[in-house]
């Protein structure tokens, strides 16, 4: 058995908090509703939430128990279970693959969009929104789009954010943190969403969320929804492995990751519900992509009594959720530098950081400068998903689409076939046989064979 180097959660719950703050982001609130828009509404979350029970619940209970049972980074965890299981030790691949091309990735681009919501934040106190139409929303968004320096600077300020709290340790400044902050973030949620249902877009945002039109749903959209159910939970780059590693044992497994899931996902449609009324009642488009809840809110803020400082406070929770996200994507590469170089935390952090941020640049740029630069023009790609594919699009493309994917499914495929099945029942202390087979079953065969298929059907 490997020797820990880490500590614990000081409770079940500091522990589900900070889970459930690593699955509760930009990726409910900012991505979730605008991938909804671009794919059609209600059928998409319908196919979203299956893959959420089917795919993502099984493997989040693998990652919680690979970690707890390696007790170590990412990229060891997976190595001291393949060793224990009699596997071989290079399936740390999948765990390092994650960490760096999975977390890393996407914390480059993950910053920069935390960094629009500070920047808003400032906005929304100034009463900037005060009076906005939907052209002075977009107005200001293209200015902040076009303002380089500026775009730059609050990626630096969200990176060295997250830095500061991966570099002093998670557990005394963040478990505090999550535990008042969660809660907050959800009454302001819900508070949106009751004025939203005041709206005239209201009967309208309520069709395009739940009557399903299955005629827009193609292998294409089902990679893309499979693709934001693993961003949105966490899963397959590292994060939830490393969690596990601070995990107690007598934490339920099974029980806390079906709480994350389902917190995660109800988070998700709450903002939907606060989103689509207002693009329908000022006239936006779903569709409009990464710019969507800057566009739609800040109406609705310039618009309501009280609203500078609801907006203040809503970019605020928001930047929040955002934090205990990104210290999740940092985590797994600095655990790993430390456990596997020696180095302090504050150094792995920077590191780790400094490059999450230098990568990060290359979509900054791709709203201003670079804006016109497709990086795969050459291989005669100059659209991903219907977008321009600049640097952004390609990156969140590659993080999404494919590195999440594959990532999952060579979990499933090492939890289900190469983890020793007794391990795994011991590890996760399930004396209800039948649940321990169910979760077991659906990851040595239906998540490998969907993922399988949506995959490839969703690639070609
Ligand atoms: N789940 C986060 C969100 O929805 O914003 C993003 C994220 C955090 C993805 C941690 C992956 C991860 F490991």
């Amino acid at each position: 058995m490997a020797i820990s180097v880490h500590q614990h959660w000081s409770s079940r719950f500091a522990f589900l908090f900070a889970a459930v703050g690593s699955a509760v982001g930009l990726g409910n609130i900012w991505r979730f509703p605008y991938i909804v828009g671009e794919n059609g509404g209600s059928a998409f979350v319908l196919v979203y939430i299956g893959f959420v029970i089917l795919i993502g619940w099984p493997v989040l209970v693998a990652e919680f128990t690979i970690g707890r049972r390696g007790q170590m980074s990412p990229v060891k965890s997976v190595e001291v279970v393949a060793v224990e299981s009699g596997s071989s030790r290079h399936w740390k691949w999948v765990g390092a693959w994650g960490a760096f091309a999975g977390g890393l990735g996407l914390l480059s681009f993950y910053s920069m969009i935390a960094g629009w919501v500070l920047a808003y934040i400032i906005k929304a106190a100034a009463g900037t929104f005060a009076g906005f139409d939907s052209t002075a929303s977009a107005d200001l968004l293209d200015r902040h789009y076009a303002n380089t320096p500026m775009m730059v600077f609050w990626h630096l300020v969200f990176i060295a954010i997250t830095i500061v709290i991966v570099g002093r340790g998670v557990q005394a400044g963040l478990e505090k943190a999550v535990t008042f902050l969660m809660p907050l973030l959800l009454i302001i949620l819900v508070s949106l969403v009751g004025y939203s249902a005041t709206t005239s877009g209201f009967g309208q945002a309520i069709d395009f969320l739940f009557t399903p039109d299955f005629s827009r749903i193609t292998p294409a959209v089902m990679l893309t929804a499979l693709g934001q159910a693993f961003f949105s939970l966490g899963l397959t780059v590292g994060t939830m492995i490393a969690y596990g590693a601070y995990l107690s044992k007598d934490t339920n497994i099974v029980k806390s990751a079906g709480i994350v899931a389902a917190s995660d996902t109800a988070i998700a449609v709450i903002s939907g519900l606060a989103i689509f009324p207002l693009v329908y009642t000022y006239q936006l488009e779903p569709g409009e992509g990464p710019g969507l809840i800057f566009t739609t809110l800040t109406v609705a803020f310039g618009q309501m009594p009280g609203g500078a400082i609801f907006g203040t406070l809503f970019f605020l929770m928001l930047a929040v959720a955002a934090i205990t996200s990104s210290i999740s994507l940092l985590e797994p590469a600095v655990s790993y530098f430390e456990e596997r170089q020696g180095i302090g935390r504050w150094t792995a952090a920077l590191i780790a950081g400094a490059a999450a941020f230098g990568v990060g640049l290359l979509s900054v740029f791709s709203f201003n400068e670079w804006s016109d630069i497709l990086p795969l023009a050459l291989f005669g790609i100059t659209e991903v998903g219907g977008q321009p594919a600049n640097f952004y699009v390609v990156l969140n493309f590659f993080v999404s689409n494919i590195v999440m994917p594959f990532g999952g499914l060579a979990l499933a495929v090492f939890t289900g076939w190469f983890a020793s099945r007794k391990l795994l029942r011991e590890e996760l202390g399930l004396p209800d046989a039948f649940l321990f087979k169910l979760l077991y079953g659906l990851l040595k065969f239906v998540c490998p064979l969907a993922l399988l298929i949506v995959i490839i059907a969703g690639l070609i």
